[in-house]
């Protein structure tokens, strides 16, 4: 349910379930160059990290950062001084945590860093020392 709050996701999805009911598929003929792989889910296209924060991040952070109470309980980002050790948040959204969805298979390493920059220099938080890709490839050789 959450992840129909995505519009991309949901439409991969419903892209992937048309690729499943196709008659080509049923009749096993395997699939061809033309059919996008399975495998590879849908992806965000937004490059900035104040795009990214807009699709992927406020629906559940809201818009000012500050998280919400309710249905689920989604923390506040504002002024964060766990946003202090960068690798803690690159982790976060690589590999998700708990109530929150894993987003490294969906972003880039730019995009992590990206959106990472964004919220570590936003919302009250003034960290200045940007995360590079680099930063964002060590973290996704450590196994979560
Ligand atoms: C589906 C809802 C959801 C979305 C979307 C989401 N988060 Fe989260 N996020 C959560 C929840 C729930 C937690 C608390 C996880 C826990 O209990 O440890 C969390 C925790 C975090 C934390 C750790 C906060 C802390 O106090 O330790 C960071 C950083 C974070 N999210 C960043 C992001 C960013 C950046 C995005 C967008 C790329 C994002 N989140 C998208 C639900 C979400």
């Amino acid at each position: 349910m959450m992840w129909g709050r995505f519009g991309i996701v949901a439409a991969g999805t419903s892209a992937a379930l048309l690729l499943l009911s196709s008659p080509v598929r049923a009749q096993g003929t395997g699939p061809s160059a033309s059919e996008p792989a399975l495998s590879i889910g849908p992806r965000f296209v937004e490059t900035s990290g104040e795009a990214l924060f807009a699709s992927v991040c406020q629906s559940c952070h809201m818009p000012d950062g500050k998280g919400a109470t309710g249905a689920g309980s989604y923390p506040s980002l504002a002024g964060k001084s766990r946003l202090e050790s960068s690798a803690y948040p690159i982790a976060v959204v690589i590999n998700g945590q708990r109530g929150m969805p894993p987003f490294g298979a969906m972003m880039s390493d730019d995009q992590v860093a990206a959106v990472v920059n964004y919220v570590r220099t936003h919302f009250g938080n003034r960290y200045q020392d940007a995360v590079a890709v680099e930063d964002v490839r060590a973290v996704r050789r450590q196994k979560p």
